[in-house]
């Protein structure tokens, strides 16, 4: 009977033990989210990202390193035989936003502050962000990326391809922001609140604008 009862109580506690475990093996990609929403800011934004430059200033960037709302619905509505996952426009995001970082940085002089109290930082936030990411989503080596995205990566990552564009370093970072609330929404939306970050409207009304 005593053995009985032990075996039983061990039984509850290894099951108890393990629950806990199994939870944290996946380690939670919204913390060190909300740490990159808090470094994109609009304050910030706008002194890192705006004031601090010259009026007007533009940096050279490729087509498809502009990523914003209306390329993800576009990408999500496409009606292509091998639909769109979440997981490649989140990819897409994690590309685009550390591309657009780098961009930037290439035109700093090495003691800019933008440089040297934001950008590097923000830098090792995406990398530290994107190796829990990966770690969290290993890549599912059975399937290839629907055509539509691996085209859009396969420019991204082309050293020869040309098709530049001008635009503000602000603006890079709005659409990193914007795009991530959409793309993590489980992180950023609390359960009252059904606020569709997807929606370039709600963004133009400006009521959570930022
Ligand atoms: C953005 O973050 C900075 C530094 O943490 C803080 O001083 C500022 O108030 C924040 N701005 C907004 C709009 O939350
Ligand atoms: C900046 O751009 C705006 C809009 O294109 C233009 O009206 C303004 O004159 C420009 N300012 C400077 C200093 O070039
Ligand atoms: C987003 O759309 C613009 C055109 O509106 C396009 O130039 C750009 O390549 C698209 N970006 C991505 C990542 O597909
Ligand atoms: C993509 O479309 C699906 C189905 O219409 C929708 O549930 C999902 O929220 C959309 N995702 C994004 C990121 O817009």
């Amino acid at each position: 009977m005593i053995q009985f009862e032990c075996r039983l109580l061990r039984g509850l506690l290894g099951f108890i033990c393990l629950l806990p475990v199994c939870i944290s093996a996946a380690p939670d990609l919204c913390g060190p989210l909300k740490t990159v929403r808090e470094s994109l800011n609009s304050t910030l934004r706008r002194r890192y990202m705006k004031m601090n430059f010259p009026i007007n200033y533009t940096v050279q960037v490729h087509y498809e390193e502009v990523f914003r709302l209306r390329n993800i619905s576009r990408l999500n509505t496409s009606t292509e035989d091998e639909p769109v996952q979440k997981r490649d426009l989140q990819d897409l995001w994690l590309l685009v936003s550390q591309q657009g970082i780098k961009r930037v940085l290439r035109v700093l002089p090495e003691r800019h502050p933008t440089r040297r109290k934001y950008l590097s930082n923000l830098e090792n936030l995406f990398r530290d962000f994107e190796a829990l990411y990966n770690q969290r989503n290993p890549s599912d080596e059975e399937r290839d990326r629907p055509e539509i995205i691996q085209n859009i990566w396969d420019r991204l990552t082309d050293p020869y391809y040309q098709g530049w564009k001008s635009v503000t370093p602000k603006s890079l970072l709005d659409n990193c922001y914007r795009t991530m609330l959409c793309l993590f929404k489980e992180c950023f939306s609390n359960e009252d609140d059904n606020y569709d970050y997807c929606e370039v409207l709600n963004w133009r009304k400006g009521k959570k604008t930022t």
